[in-house]
This record gives structure tokens, sequence and C-alpha cells, in this order.
């Protein structure tokens, strides 16, 4: 496997925004044309159902995501894009790995504690209303990453916990049963896509209820821009670029060129009406095409549905041997399959060394690592590290030099 696997997911709960199209699809789209990387796309219907119990919402919004990134240029012969509940591997990994994380691990996963922590402000039982669907969700994600093994995950700065999970878990896994089956996943952030502000100033998020959709159309776009909030400064008055939502929004779909020419614009004076008009009209030109496309997808859920079949029976050439593989890791056998593995109960223990895994992980001095045997004793630690690389090429060092 030479090719860098990159994967993320779309959560099915919402309507495409600009902010998606700036921060996610659009970088997406762009890296999904180098050919050194294989793309993993997919639509995380079963994570939906955490937070959204309406079926029409969650259908639309499938349809919605699908039809956006076809529209945006992804290409479904070059990635793979398919849906999540479309592969029955996932949540048949999601148990073999819950069998094998710390229920502490999920106790702190943020998300989790943020609702108890809400919960116990009102001065109410910590997990009154949350579904134990929120407190697996670290779970399923791990299960979607490591089934196809990627090495790195694109994913907003409130992932990266969920990716660190992954890794444990994986690591878990590969522990417990003796081998390195899972690759060790990474987060990507990306920090040079723009984060667009939203109509009140405010990061573009469909929780501040501030968004601008992707695929309006030009007349709704047009208002919804006409209604971003500005300062009260007067046509003529110089204005600054730095605070300015208009300019922040411009910027993000505008060459350098055009950047510079808006911030003379500025500097000079332009007046708000004209800028938002200016900043309409740039984004309509990058969008018109792709909206055209998104309509006429809209109205054919059957291409749709033909273009996610089809990804997830390629997906599934990977997964359904894979998840075969952890099945026998685990004890999921065939009766007469002779008996061989690390589990505690396996007559042929002896035989089979258990790999000593380090583990890396995040503490106050940075990042630190530590290596222990079957029996949880502490072979091996040290902390201090930059970051997590670091910490793990000096497991591999310490690992080398441990006694026989
Ligand atoms: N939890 C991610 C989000 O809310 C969506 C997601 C689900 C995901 N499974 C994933 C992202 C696997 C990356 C990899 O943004």
């Amino acid at each position: 496997m030479s090719k860098t696997r990159v994967l993320t997911g779309i959560t099915t709960s919402g309507t495409p925004h600009l902010g998606n199209y700036v921060g996610a699809i659009r970088p997406a789209v762009a890296a999904s044309r180098n050919p050194d990387v294989e793309s993993f796309y997919f639509l995380a219907d079963y994570h939906a159902l955490v937070k959204c119990d309406d079926p029409v919402r969650v259908q639309r919004s499938t349809l919605e995501i699908a039809a956006s990134w076809l529209a945006c240029g992804l290409d479904p012969e070059k990635v793979y894009f398919y849906r999540q509940s479309d592969i029955p591997e996932i949540p048949e990994l999601t148990w073999l790995l819950t069998c094998v994380t710390a229920k502490g691990l999920l106790n702190r996963a943020h998300a989790y504690k943020a609702a108890t922590d809400a919960n116990r402000a009102e001065g109410q039982d910590p997990d009154a209303g949350i579904n134990a669907g929120l407190y697996m969700y670290p779970v399923l994600m791990a299960a979607d990453i490591l089934v196809f093994n990627a090495h790195k995950v694109p994913v907003g700065r409130d992932q990266i916990q969920h990716i660190e999970m992954a890794r444990d878990i994986g690591q878990r896994f590969n522990h417990i049963y003796g081998r390195e089956y899972f690759t060790l996943p990474e987060a990507m952030i990306e920090d040079n896509v723009a984060t667009l502000p939203g109509l009140d100033g405010r990061k573009m998020s469909k929780s501040y209820n501030n968004t601008i959709p992707l695929f309006e159309p030009a007349k709704k776009l047009r208002s919804a821009i006409m209604g971003i909030v500005t300062n009260s400064l007067a046509p003529g008055e110089a204005k600054n670029t730095d605070d300015s939502n208009i300019f922040s929004i411009y910027q993000a779909f505008a060459s350098a060129d055009e950047t510079a020419a808006m911030r003379e614009a500025f500097a000079e004076g332009i007046g708000w009406g004209d800028a938002k008009q200016k900043l309409f009209e740039r984004i309509d030109a990058e969008i018109a095409p792709m909206r055209e496309r998104y309509e006429s997808l809209i109205d054919q859920p059957g291409a749709i549905e033909d273009i996610l079949h089809a990804g997830a029976a390629r997906a599934r050439k990977l997964a359904t041997p894979f998840v075969a593989t952890l099945r026998y890791a685990a004890g999921l056998r065939d009766l007469r399959a002779k008996a061989e593995g690390g589990g505690d109960s396996a007559p042929a223990k002896s035989q089979a060394k258990p790999a000593l895994q380090p583990v890396v992980f995040r503490d106050a001095s940075g990042f630190a690592f530590k290596v222990v045997d079957a029996k949880k004793a502490v072979l091996a630690e040290q902390a201090g590290f930059a970051d997590p690389q670091s910490a793990m090429a000096a497991a591999r060092l310490a690992l080398e030099n441990l006694p026989a």
C-alpha cells in the first residue's frame, strides 16, 4: 500500500453552506485530484442519527450533500464515494472496537462531556436526555477510519480528539490481538483554508444559524449577502479590511489580484452596498456553473443512488476481507479452524508472541509514550516530546532496546 489514504466523513444532518464549501468541499475536491493519494469521502448517515431523529431531514440531507460534492467536481470514479450505511462492515467493526474501548475514554470525549456538564449546570441527572449514540460516537467514527486503514483524516479542530481516540482504539486492538492490524490515523488540519464568517460575523456554522446555503438560487444568494453585518461607515470613508466580514469572504473566493483591487477599493471608501454587490458577483461566478449541475443532480435521485451503490461496492471489496480477518483475530471463527492467537484461553498462546505496542498520548508535558506488556506492566516510558511523531520515534527506539 504505497499511496496515502485520505478519508473523511460528512454528517448528513444539514444543507451544505458556503463555509462547508470553502472549508471542506473545495479543498477536498482539489486534493482528490492528487495522483499520490487514494481518497475516501463518505456520507456519515449513521452519525446523523445521533443528533437528528427526523427521517425526512436525514434523507434530504444525504441527497443534498451527495449532489453538492458531485456538482463541485468530485469524480466518483477516481475516489471512493459512498454512504456509511451501505457498508455493513462499519457497524460490525464498531462492535469489535467497542469491546476493546475503555469506557473511561468515552467518558472523556468532548461532546459527551459538554452534554453532561450542561445537565449538571442545570441541576439535572448528568445523563438526562443523552442517547447512547452520542456516547458511542467516537467508536463508530474510529470504525469509519480504521476499516479502510486511512493514514490521514482531514477534519476541523473540533474533531482532533476523535482522531486521537481512533488511534487509541486501533492501538488497543492491535495490542490485544497481537498484530498491527490497523494503521494509526493522523488528523490533518488545513491551516491555510479560510474559515468563513457567517451573516452575524461569527464563524459560519449550522449551530449558530448564520449560514448562507451553497446552492440557493442566485437571487437568494444575493439577498443573503446583502444581509451580512457591517459597521456603519458611510460611502467615501476609508474602510479597514482586517475587521471586515465582507472582505474575508471575498478573499476566500478571489485571486490575489482581485483581492488587492478590493483592498484598494476599501482604502478608497467603497460603500458597503457596492462591496456586497461585488462579493455577490464574485461568489456567483464560481458557484453558478456548479449550481446548474446541482439542480440537475437533485432531480435525479436514482442516478445518485447508483453512484453511491457503485462506490459502496468498490469500498466493500476492501472492507469485507479485512473485517473477516478481524473477526478471525477476535475468535469469531469457523469451528474447524486451528486454535491460535493472543486471547487468554487460546491454547497456542505460547507460540504466538504478542507484539509490544508503544502508546503515544498527550499529557501536561506535551506528548509522552509508554510501552506496556500484556499484563499492563510498564516496560518503558518517557514524557516531554513536542509532537506525537517524535514521541513515536523515541518509543520505537525504546522498544528495540528492550531486553528480549
Ligand atoms: N464527526 C465528523 C464531523 O462531525 C464526521 C465524521 C464521521 C467523520 N465519521 C468520520 C470525519 C470519519 C472524519 C472521519 O465532522
